[in-house]
């Protein structure tokens, strides 16, 4: 049987926050389906944890072209939900895609070109079953590919109808204005820029956090939690189902080391100070500055989805805090 949606989901109305200068708002907590939603996952765990995101007001999903594995099967997976559970609430929805990494064989399946842009939109949408995506990404700078190229195929999926938003990844902040400065000119305006920001990864705050300002755009944080190492996942070892205990493609375990370890204890004690999570500090640590708009989070567990949420009741932070945090992760 379809889902019924709680009637609840927007009783908490702090919960959203307005994208740079636009006119959308979105989650401060967003859901990231890069993994545990792939073609090799569970299905009703992965259902699981869309609905539950819906309930609890989560009403922006991030994807791209090549999450899974295999590549595609993230999508696929969304278009199922949304099929079979969502399909009466698509305009509460804030949908986004990519394409910049490689999906398909050939010279025509990665980077940043117009041929590759607008293929790869297509066979998301799809995927999705969808007529539109919210936000369409590049979802890297590409050295090879004129930067006007990429950014005329982002317009030209608004201008189609195909997406309504164009957005950027991982460009760096003279990128950023260079493509942000396209993008007006051509009359679809960035909203959102999504970068990798978290208290052990803070290149944004070299500049592009004052690019985002400056230019309207919203920030997405991506890996706001490390991958999970930024909450109590690991602080007594690796659980054999933890993202380093069985998928170390992108989390290995011997990246946690014990100098990490140390750290975590300390931020931990913080956290438990303030009455948080250690995942809860680090989500309110992002969200505290006013370039960012939304934590993007990923999830194997519903539960993990609750824990972030419960940052929301404590994102201020003392300048002693601050200072202490500052003094362990410096
Ligand atoms: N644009 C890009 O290039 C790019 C790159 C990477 C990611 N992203 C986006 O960012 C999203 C999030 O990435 P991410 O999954 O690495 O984010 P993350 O939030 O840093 O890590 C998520 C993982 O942390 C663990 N976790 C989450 N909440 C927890 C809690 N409260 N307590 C304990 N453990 C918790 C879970 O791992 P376990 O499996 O161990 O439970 C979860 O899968 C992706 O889905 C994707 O949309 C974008």
């Amino acid at each position: 049987m379809s889902h019924v949606p709680s009637p609840d989901r927007y009783s908490n109305p702090s919960l959203y926050r307005r994208c740079g200068r636009s006119g959308v708002k979105l989650p401060l907590i967003s859901l990231g389906l890069w993994h545990n939603f792939g073609g090799v996952d569970n299905f009703q765990n992965s259902r699981a944890l869309v609905l539950h995101a819906f309930d609890r007001g989560i009403t922006h999903f991030d994807l791209a072209n090549n999450y899974g594995p295999p590549p595609g099967s993230a999508e696929a997976t969304f278009g199922r939900v949304l099929r079979e559970d969502l399909a009466a609430h698509r305009d509460e929805l804030i949908i986004s895609t990519k394409a910049g990494y490689d999906m398909w064989e050939g010279p025509y399946g990665d980077w940043g070109s117009r041929k590759y842009l607008l293929a790869s939109l297509d066979q998301s949408l799809e995927r999705m079953g969808l007529e539109y995506v919210d936000i369409f990404y590049s979802h890297r700078p590409d050295p090879e590919t004129p930067v006007e190229e990429t950014m005329g195929a982002l317009a030209h999926a608004v201008r189609s109808g195909k997406a309504l938003y164009a957005a950027l990844s991982n460009y760096s902040a003279a990128q950023t204005d260079r493509a942000s400065s396209i993008l007006r000119e051509l009359g679809t305006p960035c909203l959102i820029h999504q970068p990798k920001y978290h208290m052990f990864h803070r290149a944004p705050e070299q500049g592009l956090l004052d690019t985002l300002a400056r230019e309207g755009i919203g920030g997405i944080a991506f890996c706001p939690l490390a991958q999970g190492v930024l909450t109590n996942r690991y602080l007594n070892g690796i659980p054999a189902d933890s993202r380093a205990g069985h998928d170390p493609r992108f989390l290995k375990p011997e990246s946690i080391t014990a100098d990490t370890l140390a750290r975590l204890r300390k931020l931990d004690a913080i956290a438990k100070e303030r009455g948080q999570s250690l995942a809860q500090m680090a989500l309110a640590w992002v969200l505290r500055q006013p370039a960012i708009t939304s934590a993007l989070i990923g999830a194997s567990k519903t539960s993990q989805i609750d824990d972030n949420l419960g940052s929301l009741a404590n994102l201020s932070f003392g300048a002693e805090e601050l200072r202490r945090i500052e003094a362990v992760i410096a």
